[in-house]
């Protein structure tokens, strides 16, 4: 499997808060039979005031770490960005963390606020599209206004995005309602990843089998390997190619 959304880089956010800590969830995520991971600190202004050079020199220390350490374990890196107009000049800049790309798009991992989805994002997003960067956008099914109008998630698929729906919301850690709605979503066929969204070993872990268990059984092998392998690799190849 690969995780393409995951907080593993050490004191960088709300994630790993050490270099130990981000071994551990990394030996976590290899037993678990992830073989290919990309870190996704969050770029959050004003809250987490990540940069593409803090990310990559944070990266470079860990990666140092994790071949003394012999951890069998390919990494790259981008970020979970945050919505907000300041992405359009970190895109002017050359600045923008992004995933691989694919099929002649660049794509990104986009955060929306958790209680809702702020006016202007279609129009943000409409902006990254014609810049050739196709939004994945995280974890939809935790979003309040999706939560209580799941249809308005359609602007966005309208818009060309991608969506990556959390493990832990596909096994009902997030609650009944999350769970609901991811299932619903990848049913309806809008869902393109399934990632961990990791923070730490025991509220937030690395893991993906069991909701990777859950997809087979209700949805059939083939849409658990688009899911949980396919996709992902699909978007982030090139960051592997060095
Ligand atoms: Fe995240």
């Amino acid at each position: 499997m690969i995780d393409i959304h995951c907080h593993l880089l050490p004191s960088i956010d709300d994630g790993a808060k050490d270099m130990a800590e981000s071994l551990a969830l990394i030996r976590l995520a290899v037993d678990e039979g992830i073989s290919r991971i990309v870190l996704t600190p969050h770029l959050h202004f004003g809250r987490f005031n990540n940069t593409l050079p803090i990310i990559k020199s944070a990266f470079e220390v860990l990666i140092a770490e994790v071949k003394s350490a012999n951890i069998n374990v390919e990494l790259a890196y981008a970020a979970e960005v945050r919505l907000d107009s300041e992405i359009l000049t970190l895109l002017a800049n050359k600045n923008l963390p992004l995933y691989g790309r694919y099929d002649g798009q660049h794509f990104m991992l986009l955060e929306f606020p958790h209680s809702h989805i702020p006016t202007g994002s279609e129009a943000l997003v409409k902006y990254l599209k014609k810049q050739n960067i196709t939004p994945v956008i995280a974890h939809p099914e935790r979003n309040r206004d999706l939560l209580s109008k799941p249809h308005k998630i359609k602007e966005f698929v309208n818009l060309g995005c991608w969506f990556q729906v959390t493990a832990g919301s596909i096994t009902g850690n997030f609650g009944d309602e999350c769970q609901t709605l991811a299932l619903q979503y990848i049913e309806q066929g809008l869902i393109q990843v399934v990632a961990s969204d990791a923070h730490n070993l025991k509220r937030r872990p690395p893991l993906l089998n069991d909701a990777r268990n859950k997809v087979v059984t209700l949805f059939g092998e083939d849409k658990a390997q688009a899911l949980f392998h396919d996709n992902p690799y699909n978007i982030t190849a090139s960051l592997f190619k060095s």
